[in-house]
């Protein structure tokens, strides 16, 4: 979420700063990728209850995402809305 921020990346919100409190980083993961990634917390799951566009199983909060060299490459969609 901070990266997309910080690169003027549309689509991504991020309205509560990254502190798993608003689900405006919604994004969906690439699915081939998904089980490198540490396990959605319980706040995390929580809170994609709360997004505005379809979830589906590779939703996640970008803002709970680490970003690591092990992820380089990692592809990211974005939903239509984050409203
Ligand atoms: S920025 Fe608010 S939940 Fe991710």
């Amino acid at each position: 979420m901070q990266g997309a921020i910080a690169n003027g990346i549309e689509g991504i919100l991020g309205e509560c700063g990254g502190s798993c409190a608003c689900a405006t980083c919604h994004c969906y993961v690439d699915e081939s990728r998904l089980p490198e990634l540490a396990a959605p917390s319980q706040t995390e799951l929580d809170m994609l209850e709360h997004v505005a566009a379809e979830r589906r199983p590779n939703s996640r909060l970008a803002c709970q995402l680490k970003s690591t060299a092990r992820l380089d490459g990692l592809i990211l969609h974005l939903p239509a809305t984050q409203e």
